[in-house]
Parts: C-alpha cells; sequence; structure tokens
C-alpha cells in the first residue's frame, strides 16, 4: 500500500512558476549562490529543512494560548515540562534556534586548545568550537563517510578512534557530542547501541556527553526500524532512552520541534547550567523565554508532542527514500541508504569531470535550480573547505510541507539534467567563515580536466 501524507490540507500558500531565461537572470544576480536568491523566484524550496515546514491546526492553536509574560510564564512551565518528559535533563534553558544552544554551551564550557569530538560536526557546531579557539574533530564510522556503501547506522561513531582519542587526548577533550541524525555525513542514524557504547567510554574516561538532536525523532524512527531489539518499540520511547544515555542534549527545534524558530540545551550539571543561564541573559534573554515569545514556546511544546506519531515518522521516512528511488530509477547517485530529512546527491560520482577544487555540488545545485526552479544545498568542499568529507548537494526535504507529486517533479526535473555539459565553478568572493551563505562564484570557461590523484 502506498503511504500517504497522515494529514489533509486546511491552508494553502501559493508558489510561483520563473521562466527559465528568469532563473538564468536570478542566478547571475545572486553570485551562482543559492543562498542568495530570492524565495519568490523559487518554486520548490530544498535548501534546508529548518525552519520551514508546516505547522498543524493544533500548533496554530497553541499559539493563542502564548503566555508573554518576561518571566516565569505558563508557556515556559509547559514547554519546560514537555522537553523535560522527553529528555529527563535537569536544567531546561530556552533559546532563539540550535546555534544559539551551541554558543552558549561552548562558551561556557570549553577553553582554547580543547577538542570536542562529534561523529560529524554541523557546520555552525563546528564554527562555534572553533571561535572558542577549540577543535572540532569528527569520528564517523569509515562507511559513513562513503556514499554509496549501505550501512543501516552510517551516523555511527567509531568507537575504537574514540577510545584511541580519550586515550591519546585525554586532557584536552572536553566533551564528546554525536549527532543524531548525523546531518553532514546524509541525515544518518546512529544506533542506540553506540550511544550506549559512547556513555560507557564517557563514563571510563570521566567525559561529558552531549546529543545534537536536532532530528532525534528522526533517528529513534531508524533505531525501531533498524535495530533488531527495538522493533516496534515507540519512537517517545526511544528518544527517551537515547536522552537518558547523555549528560546534556542541544536541539534546533526547527527540525524535529515542527516549529519555524527556537532551540534549546538542556542539561544536568547545575554549575555548568548556571554558567549558561548568565550567558543567556546577557545575549538572548531571560530564562523563561531564552529569545522567543511564549507563543513560540507552545508552537514547540506541541510540535514535539506530535513529531514522535508512529504514523507521522513512518510517512516523514518514507518520503525521503521515494525521493531517492526516483532519482537513483533516473541514473543518479545518491548516497545510500537514503537519510532521514534530506536525500544527498553525490556530486563527485555524477560529474567525475568536475574536481573538488571546482565544486562539483554547486554545479548541480545551480542546474537544478535553472532548469525547474528547485533549490537545493551544497554540503562539500564550499560548506567545509578542505575539510569536506565528501561533494554531496543536499536536497532537504521541508516536514508536512510538499506532497507526493512535488517530489514526483523534483525527480523529473534532475532527471533532465545533462551530467556531462556541466561545468565546474570558482569562488569570485569567500568570507572567512560559514562561507557558503555569502560566497560569490563564476562559471569555468569550459569543462576542467579530470582530477589527478
Ligand atoms: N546542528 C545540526 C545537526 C543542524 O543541522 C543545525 C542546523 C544546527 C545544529 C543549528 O541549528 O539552524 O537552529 O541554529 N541545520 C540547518 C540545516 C541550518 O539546514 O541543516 P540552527
Amino acid at each position: 500500500m502506498v503511504i500517504i501524507e497522515p494529514f489533509r490540507i486546511k491552508a494553502v500558500e501559493p508558489i510561483q512558476f520563473t521562466t527559465r531565461e528568469e532563473r538564468k537572470a536570478a542566478l547571475r544576480a545572486a553570485g551562482f549562490n543559492v543562498f542568495m536568491l530570492r524565495a519568490k523566484d523559487v518554486l520548490i524550496d530544498l535548501l534546508t529543512d529548518s525552519g520551514t515546514g508546516a505547522m498543524s491546526a493544533a500548533q496554530w492553536g497553541a499559539l493563542m494560548q502564548g503566555d508573554e509574560s518576561y518571566a516565569g510564564s505558563r508557556s515556559f512551565e509547559r514547554f519546560e515540562s514537555v522537553v523535560r518528559d522527553l529528555t529527563g535533563f535537569r536544567h531546561i534553558i530556552p533559546t532563539h534556534q540550535g546555534r544559539a544552544a551551541e554558543r552558549i554551551l561552548f562558551h561556557s564550557a570549553l577553553q582554547p586548545g580543547d577538542v570536542v569530538l562529534n561523529n560529524i560536526h554541523f557546520d555552525t557546531t563546528r564554527a562555534n568550537i572553533e571561535y572558542e579557539g577549540a577543535e572540532a574533530r569528527d569520528l564517523v564510522i569509515a562507511e559513513g563517510r562513503q556514499p554509496s556503501v549501505v550501512h543501516p547506522f552510517k551516523g555511527n561513531m567509531d568507537l575504537a578512534a574514540l577510545e584511541n582519542a580519550l586515550k591519546t587526548d585525554g586532557d584536552r577533550i572536553s566533551m564528546v557530542m554525536v549527532t543524531v541524525t548525523n546531518n553532514s555525513g546524509g541525515g544518518q542514524p546512529v544506533s542506540l547501541e553506540n550511544i550506549r557504547g559512547i556513555r560507557a567510554l564517557c563514563d571510563r574516561y570521566r567525559k561529558p556527553f552531549f546529543i545534537d538532536a536536532c532530528r532525534f525523532a528522526e533517528n529513534a524512527w531508524f533505531i525501531r526500524e533498524r535495530e533488531a531489539s527495538q522493533k516496534g518499540r515507540s519512537p517517545k520511547a526511544i528518544a527517551q532512552e537515547m536522552f537518558s544515555l547523555a549528560d546534556g542534549a542541544l536541539m534546533s527545534a526547527k527540525k524535529d520541534g515542527l516549529a519555524n524558530i527556537g532551540g534549546f540545551l538542556a542539561l544536568n550539571d547545575d554549575a555548568l547550567a548556571q554558567k549558561c543561564r548568565n550567558l543567556l541573559i546577557l545575549t538572548e534573554g531571560f530564562p523563561t523565554y531564552g529569545g522567543l515569545a511564549g507563543y513560540d514556546l507552545e508552537a514547540i511544546a506541541t510540535g514535539l508532542e506530535e513529531v514522535v506519531d508512529p504514523d507521522y515518522l513512518r510517512y516523514r521516512i518514507r518520503t525521503i527514500e521515494y525521493l531517492a528511488e526516483k532519482l537513483v530509477a533516473a541514473g543518479i547517485p545518491v548516497v545510500q541508504p537514503p537519510g532521514g530529512h534530506a536525500v544527498y546527491i553525490d556530486a563527485s560520482a555524477w560529474l567525475p569531470h568536475v574536481p573538488a577544487g571546482e565544486f562539483p555540488g554547486v554545479s548541480v545545485v545551480n542546474a537544478l535550480y535553472l532548469e525547474g526552479g528547485i533549490r537545493s544545498c551544497e554540503i562539500g568542499s564550499v560548506m567545509f573547505g578542505e575539510k569536506a568529507a565528501m561533494e554531496l548537494v543536499r536536497l532537504a526535504i521541508p516536514r508536512r510541507l510538499y506532497t507526493q507529486s512535488h517530489m514526483d517533479y523534483v525527480a523529473e526535473v534532475a532527471g533532465k539534467i545533462d551530467s556531462h555539459a556541466l561545468r565546474g565553478y570558482a569562488l569570485t568572493y569567500a568570507p572567512v567563515v560559514l562561507r557558503h551563505f555569502t560566497a560569490r562564484f563564476e562559471m569555468k570557461k569550459k569543462v576542467a580536466e579530470p582530477a589527478r590523484m
């Protein structure tokens, strides 16, 4: 049976069609960086799944319940109780989004020269760690860096490498993190067994362990489907166990919070929580709103309750798999198996004639826009520079926003691209940090020589 969208649509928002000529001009004006396009020039926006989803009727209803009291608002109490029920952590600190939680945690916990270990740090996570003069080190299993290798939990941490780092660099390592799902490695899940293994090593070496929990519910669904001992267990119970193994979590509620803005930092360490709250007051706001409106706290609380619904997660994960199947049928190489929130095209496999230094991901991103007004995101050498593990293009699917026919259209557009004709790009401007957001490019004059390794 086809797995249908488990909702009906109460409000619609028109999307805008453009001509190829209009898209060509828009792309040129944007410096060939789709981050610089006007959203109204985009037909299907797969730039990110962050804050772009559709809220439910219950969430819109909850907005009206928002208590905007500066201190001690009822909406905070509801938010705190929902987050605590899910995560079990003692201190629940709201923030305006995930990166604010990162900045506050890292500024409070890290010293210059420290090391943070993770499966793969997301770009803002890495940038916030490096901003403190610390090192962000990625320890994902080897399979996690090989796009075509199928493995049920490609987001797993390499536990031998983790133990080795804890042994040799023990003094410098100030915390261990794991990102669920592993966004930068293809939205790949981390198994419960692996999280238990990380916990055991952190206990042995006395290190705090934090979960970057943006997509915890999608991760929980994969655990239920792929981990033999977890078959049929409720996603919420699995998520609760994941959190119970950690000392704290950072969350962007713009993903599995099903909200358009928001995040939180949750932790057990009283002294660290105090330090974080002090910093929060300095830049985000009072600890019972953390840069959010009372109605945002309500929307997130309701979103966190909705996101663990098995019917929703079954449809969610199937959507990604469905699009991946269609792309593969059109001869386009994608990261296998498909992840939880996005399909990742393997740009270096699709464009073997464009070397990493000429940004094959940018070529694919720009071709998708020109061909059909689809906006996607390079996750490769532009985003990570020389530290890029792979040259990927992410088609991130906003939650509950697009229908199956939108996905059919995306696959059709991708299938029409003549990959052999695509050329590489050169940077004409690049800021020092997080350069993918505002970099500008020009197209290479002619097809480059194949890379010599
Ligand atoms: N951690 C991970 C794994 C993320 O994917 C993101 C954001 C963040 C932290 C930061 O959260 O945006 O609320 O400040 N990822 C978005 C994306 C931007 O497109 O993948 P934020």
